[in-house]
C-alpha cells in the first residue's frame, strides 16, 4: 500500500493506475477505522481495480468544537488495518493539503439538509459537502462508497453528485453491527461500559420499529419511541423519525411515503451522539 500526504503525490498514484487501465474505487473516511469502513474498503475492491482510502479528520464539519477535539485519531493502527485489507492506496491529507487557502464555497441541497441531522448540527452537511466534493476533485474516482448509516449523508452526496455533474458512481453499503446489534461507529469507542449497555437499547428499538411498521401509523410509531428513550436516565433524544426515503419528509402515515420510508434515530448517550436507522 502507497501512503501520501500532498496534492501531488496523490495525483502522480492516481495517473499511473489510470495509465495502467484501473478503475478508482474511493472510500473516504475520518479514521478511527472499523469494520465497517473495512467492509467499504472490501467492497471498493470487488467493483474496482485501485482502491483509494483518505483519512481526514474534516474540522468544516464540526459544528461543536468539543466534539472535534473529542474525535478518535489512530493514524498509525488506521495504516495498519488498511494494508490489511489490501488498500492500494491511502491519502493522509493534512489541512493545508485540502483547504491551501480557507474553503468558503456554500451548498444548498434544499429541504435535505434542512431536516434530522442538518437541524441539528447546523453547517454540517455544508462541511462534508465541502470537503467530500474537495477529495473527489482530488481523487477523480470512478466509484466512491460511503456507508448506509448515514443515511441523510449518503443522500446529500448523492446530490452533491448531481449538482456538480460529476460522473461517480455513489454505492450505499449496508451498516455493519457488533455482536449487540449496535451500528458500528467510531464514536463506540468514546462509551463507558455502562453507556455502552445504554446504547444497546438503540438496535433493540430499531428492531421494534420494523415489527410495528406492518401494524401501526408511523406517528403511534414515534410517539411509543419517544416514550422509550424519555425512560432512560442516561438517554437524551435528538430525534427519531420516519421519513419518506428519498426526500426525508416525515410522515405520520406510511401511505404517505411516496419512494418507502426509512426510520431515523439520533440520540446523546452520556456525552457521546449515536445515530441508527433502519429502512421499513
Ligand atoms: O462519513 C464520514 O466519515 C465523513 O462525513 C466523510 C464522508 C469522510 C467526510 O468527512
Amino acid at each position: 500500500m502507497q501512503v501520501c500526504i500532498t496534492e501531488k503525490e496523490l495525483k502522480e498514484y492516481i495517473a499511473a493506475a489510470k495509465k495502467a487501465g484501473k478503475s478508482i474505487g474511493f472510500v473516504p473516511t475520518m479514521g478511527a477505522l472499523h469494520k465497517g469502513h473495512i467492509s467499504l474498503i472490501e467492497e471498493s475492491k470487488k467493483q474496482c481495480k485501485f482502491t483509494v482510502c483518505s483519512v481526514f479528520v474534516n474540522p468544516n464539519q464540526f459544528n461543536d468544537k468539543k466534539d472535534l477535539e473529542r474525535y478518535p485519531r489512530q493514524p498509525e493502527k488506521d495504516t495498519e488495518l488498511l494494508k490489511k485489507a489490501g488498500c492500494d492506496l491511502l491519502f493522509m491529507p493534512t489541512e493545508k493539503d485540502i483547504y491551501p487557502k480557507p474553503y468558503t464555497r456554500k451548498f444548498s441541497f434544499g429541504k435535505l439538509d434542512q431536516v434530522l441531522e442538518g437541524k441539528h448540527r447546523p453547517g454540517h452537511f455544508n462541511g462534508v459537502a465541502q470537503v467530500v466534493s474537495r477529495l473527489f476533485e482530488l481523487v477523480e474516482p470512478d466509484k466512491a462508497f460511503f456507508g448506509l448509516k448515514d443515511y441523510q449523508q449518503l443522500l446529500v452526496i448523492k446530490d452533491l453528485v448531481k449538482q456538480l455533474k460529476l460522473k461517480i458512481e455513489i454505492v450505499g453499503c449496508a451498516i455493519l453491527r457488533d455482536e449487540e446489534n449496535l451500528a458500528l461507529s467510531s464514536r463506540n469507542a468514546l462509551l463507558t461500559e455502562e453507556e455502552y449497555d445504554e446504547a444497546t437499547f438503540i438496535p433493540i428499538w430499531m428492531d421494534e420499529v420494523k415489527k410495528l411498521s406492518t401494524r401501526y401509523k408511523a406517528s403511534q410509531i414515534k410517539a411509543r419511541i419517544e416514550t422509550l428513550v424519555a425512560q432512560r436516565d442516561k438517554m437524551k433524544l435528538d430525534y427519531f423519525e420516519i421519513c419518506d426515503a428519498e426526500t426525508l419528509e416525515s410522515i405520520k402515515n406510511f401511505e404517505d411515503a411516496e419512494n418507502g420510508s426509512v426510520a431515523l434515530i439520533a440520540v446523546h448517550v452520556g456525552k457521546i451522539r449515536l445515530i441508527d436507522n433502519v429502512i421499513l
